[in-house]
C-alpha cells in the first residue's frame, strides 16, 4: 500500500472545493473516520460487485452514516468527484455510468448493493468494498492510504483527464 502525505497526491479530477456542500460532506466523513470504532460492517463479495451492511449502535453515528451514503449517491450521480487522488475513487467516478448503486436505509445504518455489468470494473468495486471496510477498521490511518489495484486492472480502465 502507498502511504503518501496528502499534499503530495495527484488529484485526477481536481480537489473537492471549498463550498458549503463539500465542507459538509467532508465533516461527515471526518466524523465517521474519528468514530470508526463505533461502526460495524459486513461485506458479501459478489461476482459482479458487493453487498454491504454498515451499522452503528450509536444513533448519532448511524444518522451520519445514512446522510453520508445519501449525499455520496447524489454526488456520484452528478459526477462531482471526491478523493480523486485515490485511483479506486477516481475510477468509480470516471466509470459511474456503469456502476449501479442501490441503498436501503436500516434503523441503525444502511444496506448497499454496488454492481456492474463491466467485468473490468469488478475489481474496482471489490477494492472499494474493502477500502470502506478498512476505514471502518482503522479510521484515518486507512483513509490516508489507497487500496491497491493490480496493474492488469489499471491497464484495462484508462482514466482520461476529466472524463
Ligand atoms: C469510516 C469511514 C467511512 C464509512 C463508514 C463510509 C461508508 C460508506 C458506505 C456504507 C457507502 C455505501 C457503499 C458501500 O457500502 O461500500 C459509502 C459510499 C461512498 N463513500 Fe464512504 N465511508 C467512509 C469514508 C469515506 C471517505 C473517506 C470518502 C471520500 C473522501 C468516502 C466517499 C464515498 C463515496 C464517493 C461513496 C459512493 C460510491 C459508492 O457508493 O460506490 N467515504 N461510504
Amino acid at each position: 500500500m502507498t502511504n503518501t502525505a496528502h499534499q503530495e497526491h495527484h488529484y485526477h479530477f481536481g480537489r473537492g472545493g471549498r463550498d458549503a456542500e463539500h465542507q459538509k460532506h467532508q465533516a461527515d466523513i471526518q466524523a465517521l473516520l474519528d468514530q470508526h470504532h463505533l461502526i460495524d460492517r459486513v461485506v458479501e463479495i459478489l461476482p459482479n460487485g458487493f453487498n454491504a451492511i454498515t451499522t452503528s449502535t450509536d444513533k448519532h453515528i448511524a444518522t451520519i452514516l445514512q446522510t453520508h451514503v445519501t449525499d455520496m449517491k447524489a454526488r456520484f450521480a452528478k459526477g462531482r468527484a471526491i478523493r480523486s487522488w485515490d485511483k479506486v475513487y477516481a475510477l468509480l467516478f470516471a466509470y459511474r455510468e456503469q456502476v449501479h448503486v442501490e441503498y436501503q436505509l436500516l434503523s441503525n445504518g444502511v444496506q448497499s448493493q454496488v454492481t456492474t455489468d463491466n467485468p473490468n470494473l469488478v475489481a474496482v468495486l471489490h477494492a472499494h468494498a474493502h477500502a470502506v471496510s478498512s476505514f471502518v477498521a482503522e479510521g484515518r490511518k486507512a483513509a490516508s492510504e489507497s487500496y491497491p489495484l493490480s496493474p492488469e486492472t489499471l491497464e484495462k480502465l484508462p482514466l482520461h483527464p476529466h472524463n
